[in-house]
């Protein structure tokens, strides 16, 4: 199976200008799943709730949906893509969609919001769901979550072979650190980074690419650089994911010791 990542800038708050550099970069990209950054349509840097509230979308038929739903039909692809969700219940969701080529749409809202995404979003309620395609478990985080080892866990736990990982990272460590959640869970990461400097409201947020696909036991089986745009893939078997022995002794999962643990 071919994976790959899309790491780019987007410009701040302009969903069209965004969605058709995305076309030109993916052009007919062959892949089977190629994973975007977080807010990948919207840019990150919001001022106040009004702004969001309009490049807000609804997760099903907003532009975006409607954009990845062609693209996966037209390049035989599935996507994961970070956008601003508004919600049945008019709430705005940090989330991410997975559009295969079908036509489905899966949806994932970020769980743990990072800084002053609390005063725009509304934390997560999906919880770590993991979806299907083409016989392939995928479960989606979106950058923050990587600092809490509990959500790569369930998504293992639930059986996702691949974490995709749409993320707007601005912090040094999450790159090294999701080393260990493919190791400790045997599981392949697609880290899709976004680039670039956003500087406004009083406030500059530098974003530190290095995307990287990362095997299930932790190899950097792809990686871009801090700030280059770049459409980069690897061969991976999702099977290997299956694969939870380290020895004849020890499984990560039938060893783990819930009796003891303060979780
Ligand atoms: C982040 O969660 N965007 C740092």
């Amino acid at each position: 199976m071919k994976v790959g990542f899309l790491q780019f800038k987007p410009k701040l708050l302009d969903i069209d200008y965004n969605l058709e550099k995305i076309k030109k970069l993916i052009g007919k990209a062959k892949a089977d799943l190629i994973v975007l950054p977080e807010l990948a349509v919207t840019g990150y840097l919001f001022c106040n709730t009004d702004e969001l509230k309009k490049v807000s979308e609804n997760p099903y038929d907003g532009k975006t949906a409607v954009f990845f739903k062609t693209l996966a039909k037209k390049n035989n692809c599935s996507y994961v893509v970070g956008f601003a969700e508004l919600g049945e219940d008019d709430k705005i969701y940090n989330s991410a969609m997975l559009v295969n080529p079908e036509g489905n749409v899966f949806i994932y809202r970020k769980t743990h919001l990072f800084y002053e995404e609390k005063k725009w979003f509304s934390p997560g309620n999906t919880g770590f769901g993991v979806f299907d395609i083409n016989d392939v478990k995928v479960g989606m985080m979106i950058c923050f979550d990587w600092m809490f080892p509990e959500s790569a866990r369930s998504l293992a736990l639930n059986g996702a072979q691949i974490i995709a990982h749409p993320s707007n990272l601005v912090l040094p460590w999450c790159q090294r650190a999701m080393f260990a959640r493919s190791l400790e869970n045997r599981v392949f990461s697609i880290t899709a980074n976004r680039i670039g400097t956003e500087s406004r409201c009083d406030k500059s947020l530098s974003f530190t690419g290095k995307s990287q696909i990362l095997s299930t036991t932790g190899e950097i089986l792809a990686k871009a650089d801090i700030d280059n745009e770049a459409l980069i893939f690897a061969e991976i078997n999702p099977k290997d994911a299956d694969k939870k022995d380290i020895n004849e002794f020890n499984n990560i999962f039938k060893d783990r010791r819930k009796s003891i643990y303060n979780l």
